[in-house]
C-alpha cells in the first residue's frame, strides 16, 4: 500500500517526463486531430502524454484505476458517464495528458499536466507541472501547498475592485461561451482585470500561488479541476460551483478564489445568470 508521499512522487516523476515532451514538441505536433468539434483538438502528444503517466501507474500502482481524458469519448455525456463508473474506485488517478492544447497546437508554451489521485471519491493528492517554466505544484489533503518546494499561500485581494480574476473559453462554443460571456460582461464594469492563460489547471495553480485573486469557467471536467482545486483548497481558498456549492468531482462549473472574494463573486455569477444552462 503507498503513502500519499508515494503517490504523489509517483505522479510528480509521470508529470515531469511528460512536460518535457510536452516542452519539446510545443507547436510541432505532427497530427492534430478534432474530437467534439473544430473547437475541441488533440494531438499525438496528447495521447502520448496520457500513455506516460498510464506507464507509471501501471508499473507502481497496478491495482489503481484511471480516468484519462484522452481514454474517455468526447462530449459532456460521456465524460459524465466515465467519472460516475470510476468514481467509487479505492484509488483513482484523474489525468488531463495536456491542459491547454489549443495553446500547444498553436505554440503558445502555456500548457501543463495535470493530475489528482482520489481516494474513494475525495482528491488527495494534487499535481500540476509547468514544463516551460520548471514550476511544479503539489498537495496533499490537510498537508498544504506548495511551488517547487515552498509552501504557497492565496493571495489577500479582499473585494472585487481589487481581484485579478482569470476565466476560460469552453471548447462548446454555443453554450458554455455565452455563459462565460455573460458573467464576463457582468464583472467588466467592477473587477481590477482579466486573464486568459487557456488552461484551467494552470489558472488554478495560479490562484492557489497567490497570483491570481479567482477563477472561473463553466463546463469543465474532472481532469481539468480535481488537481488544482485541492492546491487551492490547501492554499487557504475556496473551491465551489458557480452557485456556491462545495467542490467536488462531480462540479463542472467552476469558482476557485483566494476565499476573500468567493461570495461577491458567486453572487455576481448568479445574478447574471452565467451559472450554468438553466436559461435555456
Ligand atoms: C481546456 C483548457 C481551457 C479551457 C477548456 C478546456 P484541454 O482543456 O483547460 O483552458 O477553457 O474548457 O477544455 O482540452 O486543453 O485539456
Ligand atoms: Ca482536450
Ligand atoms: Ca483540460
Ligand atoms: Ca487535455
Amino acid at each position: 500500500m503507498n503513502s500519499r508521499q508515494e503517490l504523489e512522487q509517483i505522479a510528480i516523476r509521470a508529470a515531469k517526463e511528460a512536460g518535457c515532451l510536452i516542452r519539446q514538441k510545443c507547436g510541432r505536433a505532427a497530427r492534430m486531430e478534432l474530437k467534439a468539434s473544430e473547437y475541441d483538438l488533440v494531438t499525438e502528444v496528447d495521447k502520448a502524454c496520457e500513455e506516460i503517466v498510464r506507464r507509471h501507474v501501471a508499473e507502481h500502482c497496478p491495482t489503481h484505476q484511471i480516468l484519462g481524458e484522452e481514454g474517455v469519448a468526447p462530449g459532456a455525456e460521456a465524460s459524465a458517464k466515465a467519472l460516475a463508473e470510476s468514481r467509487e474506485a479505492e484509488f483513482l488517478w484523474i489525468i488531463d495528458p495536456i491542459d491547454g492544447t489549443t495553446n500547444f497546437v498553436h505554440g503558445l508554451p502555456y500548457s501543463v499536466v495535470s493530475i489528482g489521485i482520489a481516494h474513494r471519491g475525495e482528491v488527495v493528492v494534487g499535481v500540476i507541472y509547468d514544463a516551460f517554466r520548471d514550476e511544479l505544484f503539489t498537495a496533499r489533503l490537510g498537508e498544504g501547498a506548495y511551488l517547487n518546494g515552498e509552501r504557497m499561500t492565496v493571495s489577500e485581494e479582499a473585494t472585487l475592485p481589487q481581484a485579478l480574476l482569470a476565466t476560460g473559453f469552453p471548447v462548446d462554443v454555443r453554450r458554455a461561451r455565452a455563459i462565460n460571456m455573460r458573467g464576463m460582461n457582468a464583472l467588466a464594469s467592477t473587477v481590477r482585470n482579466f486573464r486568459a492563460v487557456g488552461s484551467a489547471a494552470m489558472h488554478l495553480a495560479y490562484v492557489a500561488a497567490g497570483r491570481l485573486t479567482g477563477f472561473w469557467e463553466a463546463d469543465l471536467n474532472a481532469w481539468d479541476l480535481s488537481a488544482g482545486s485541492l492546491l487551492v483548497q490547501e492554499a487557504g481558498g475556496r473551491v465551489t460551483d458557480t452557485r456556491g456549492t462545495d467542490y467536488d468531482l462531480g462540479v463542472r462549473h467552476i469558482v476557485a478564489t483566494n476565499g476573500r472574494v468567493h461570495e461577491e463573486l458567486v453572487k455576481v455569477l448568479v445574478e447574471s445568470q452565467a451559472t450554468g444552462y438553466e436559461t435555456e
